[in-house]
């Protein structure tokens, strides 16, 4: 499958267009790019489920970096998204220089950040320079707390027209697509058909043009909480772990390492060392 161009992305309307998943590592977007899936977003999630970090606020963008590259080596035919972490874009030119390095260092194809009418200065810098650019709105973790919590956003009028505004002021800053994170079904709906270009929903229901979901929670590797959006669709947490114990369980039997995972020499080489 060839590499998707942001032209082919701003046209990928309707449920099932898109299918993004996070990855961090070598071997997480290696597994990615086998599946099959569209767009790889190195998401700043990466500082709770891989760094173990109470939120995203820590993450700094060396450690971004770090995860973008390796990501990109395990994925190099898949659009890769990097997401820009907590302050790293608050003026445009931060913005421009950090998403500069995630495209020039890290070899993404695109960045993510987070905010709606208040990040427009800063998208459309991005976007003269060439540097295209997906929104998310809704639910921002890395200012969660204002927000209350991680919670659902959008339940009541003003919160739902924050939303609203906000898609459409980044539609018309010229991002590509829109994330929509813990938004009412009703409202995913409205703001997927105003809008011309996708939307991604992670806790947005059926009905955004997009589905994003943590590599980690899809595959059941990060059992901190779950929230309800999450679908495991394996166990994998509990299949490593079980691994892990029949291997410490046969060291210490001493049943591995056996034969066939062994190395012999020749008798008489050993002779002539050992005499
Ligand atoms: O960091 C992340 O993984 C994200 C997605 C959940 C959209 O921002
Ligand atoms: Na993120």
């Amino acid at each position: 499958m060839a590499k998707l161009t942001v032209l082919d992305l701003k046209a990928k309307k309707g449920p099932g267009s898109l299918v993004m998943v996070t990855a961090y590592d070598y071997p997480t977007a290696r597994i990615a790019q086998e599946a099959g899936v569209d767009l790889i977003l190195v998401g700043d999630s990466l500082g709770m489920v891989v760094l173990g970090y109470d939120s995203t606020v820590p993450v700094t963008m060396e450690e971004m970096l770090h995860h973008v590259k390796a990501a990109r080596r395990g994925a190099p035919e898949t659009f890769l998204i990097a997401d820009m972490p907590f302050l790293s874009f608050a003026t445009p030119e931060a913005a421009l220089e950090n998403a500069g390095r995630f495209l020039k260092e890290g070899g993404a194809d695109a960045v993510k950040l987070e905010g709606g009418l208040e990040v427009v200065p800063v998208v459309e810098a991005l976007v003269r320079a060439g540097i295209p650019v997906l929104g998310h709105v809704g639910l921002t973790p890395q200012t969660a707390s204002s927000l209350g919590g991680y919670r659902v956003q959008g339940k009541d009028a003003e919160s739902a027209r924050r939303i609203v505004e906000g898609a459409r002021a980044l539609e018309a800053a010229g991002v590509w697509g829109v994330v929509l994170e813990m938004v009412p079904t009703p409202l995913a709906r409205r703001v997927t058909e105003e809008l011309t270009v996708p939307t991604i929903g992670i806790g947005a229901g059926p009905v955004t043009d997009g589905q994003v979901l943590v590599f980690h929670d899809l595959v059941g590797i990060f059992d901190r909480f779950k929230p309800k959006f999450v679908k495991r669709y394996a166990e994998a947490g509990a299949l490593m772990r079980e691994a892990v114990a029949a291997y410490a369980r046969e060291v210490r039997e001493g049943v591995f390492p056996d034969e066939a995972h062994s190395f012999g020499m020749r008798e008489e080489i050993l002779k002539k060392v050992y005499g």
